[in-house]
């Protein structure tokens, strides 16, 4: 057979052990005599009567792998001792006919490590009764409202005070062990292989979509076919629509395109970005706003490291794209000492001159950094505002990914410069001294990218 992989790295998986250390963690931080629930994602209508690819919820992936929709974890922990009991679909032979295979509830004992299952039918009356043992217990409603009713309906017979497991596994997932950082990695290495042969595939003429076609072909071929959020591949002024997914247009002679795309390996993410001009040769104008954006990116990697914040690495891309935007002639004057986008304003707006003075925020308008993990938008287990102060620690992931996004239709954008949007984003892991960039092997230098581009680059 044909061998399709250029992969440096054996495929890793997940053995039993792995989510046994996870459940271990998990319940060692439930207080005694409680009960945790963790349900699976519902399936979503695409039309009519068939649903779109089912992904399961990250929480039940971190602690069990199940794969299957319709399904609960449930942990009972009692004087210090736990249980881990699986609720599932029963086996069917004729809906398993049409639908798929089912572990049932001998598979899922076989398989998955609990010490109990049942059917998902008999969720309500055994919930009744652990219920009726416990001093607490912790769901998370909103995130599967059939077995919510379900669970509400028990509960509100018995209601014992209600807490949130998510505080607790999302802390846990948030930094992740040597084995998740095996998976993420090949996720990354898959992922940069298929940017990479997008970079040397695209030409004029083509349409998004065929570049769209290549990176997850290429990530299927090497063992990733799901991919970990929509492709977006925006050709020219499709480009300054952060989150593009239409795909649809031809690209231009002349125009860049922004290609945001990677696999899911395993249930874990990668992420990254790259953009290139269509042609394979910068303009002038297109590599002066590249470089700016490259900069910030490696201004913004190098504050990636213990003690730092995604705040400051934020903090640092910002300075350098507001500098450079000065330097362009697309900021005004004057204007870059201030410190936030609501100073710039404040003094433009004083001045009378607002409706004339730009500030960073419109042409970049979008945080620097993202944790990542089982969800591309990863969990920290706290909310937002906070999440960007806490202190970066090894075994923390986060991508990194400055742009720039100058409309077409911008006046106070310099016509030259009018129609770029660019954006370029790694993935990097927090290690004792810094980083580790494990998406590093896609060209971002404009050297290596026309390098690539012209074929001339090393294979
Ligand atoms: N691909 C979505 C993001 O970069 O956040
Ligand atoms: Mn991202
Ligand atoms: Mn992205």
């Amino acid at each position: 057979m044909k061998k399709t992989s250029n992969l440096k790295t054996q495929a890793p998986a997940q053995s039993r052990a792995f989510f046994k250390d996870k459940r271990k963690e998990f319940c060692s931080r439930l207080p005694d005599n409680c009960i945790a629930i963790i349900v699976s994602n519902p399936e979503q209508t695409r039309s009519n009567d068939t649903e779109y690819f089912y992904r399961q919820s990250s929480d039940v992936l971190y602690l069990s792998g199940f794969p299957e929709p319709d399904s609960v974890l449930l942990f009972v922990k009692r004087k210090g001792k736990t249980r881990f009991i699986m609720f599932v679909l029963p086996k069917d032979a004729a809906k398993e006919t049409w639908t798929g295979r089912r572990f049932g509830v001998e598979g899922a004992k076989r398989n998955f490590g609990c010490s109990e299952a049942h059917t998902i039918e008999e969720f309500p009356s055994i919930l009744a009764e652990l219920l009726s043992e416990a001093d607490q217990v912790f769901y998370k409603l909103g995130r599967n409202p059939t077995i919510d009713n379900l669970f509400r309906k028990e509960w509100l017979k018995d209601q014992k005070p209600l807490s949130n497991p998510e505080d607790i596994l999302h802390q846990l997932r948030h930094v992740k062990q040597p084995d998740e950082l095996e998976l993420m990695r090949h996720a990354a290495e898959i992922s940069a292989l298929a940017h990479s042969a997008a970079m040397r595939a695209v030409r004029p003429g083509w349409h998004e979509y065929q570049v769209k076609g290549v990176i997850e072909g290429v990530c299927a071929d090497n063992g990733a076919p799901d991919v970990a959020y929509n492709t977006i591949a925006a050709g020219g002024n499709n480009a300054v629509i952060l989150h593009y997914t239409t795909n649809s247009d031809e690209l231009l002679d002349g125009d860049l395109i922004l290609v945001d795309a990677a696999c899911e390996y395993r249930g874990y993410a990668a992420d990254i970005t790259r953009t290139y001009p269509v042609n394979g040769k910068f303009s002038k104008a297109q590599k002066q706003v590249y470089e700016v954006v490259l900069a910030a990116q490696m201004a913004a990697i190098a504050a990636a490291k213990p003690g730092s914040t995604l705040n400051k690495v934020h903090a640092a891309a910002e300075k350098v794209l507001r500098d450079g935007l000065v330097k362009l002639g697309i900021l005004k004057k004057g204007m870059e000492s201030a410190k936030t986008h609501a100073e710039v304003v404040e003094r433009a707006t004083k001045k009378k001159c607002l409706d004339k003075t730009a500030h960073l925020g419109r042409f970049y308008m979008h945080g620097t950094s993202h944790w990542l993990g089982l969800d591309v938008h990863d969990v920290s287990g706290v909310e937002k505002k906070k999440s960007k102060a806490l202190e970066l620690a090894p075994g923390m992931v986060l991508t990194v990914e400055p742009g720039l996004y100058l409309p077409a239709d911008d006046k106070l954008v310099p016509r030259k410069f009018r129609g770029i949007g660019i954006r370029i984003e790694d993935d990097v892991v927090i290690t004792e001294d810094g980083c580790e960039v494990i998406t590093a092997s896609v060209p971002k230098t404009v050297a290596d990218i026309e390098s690539l581009m012209a074929g001339s680059a090393e294979e």
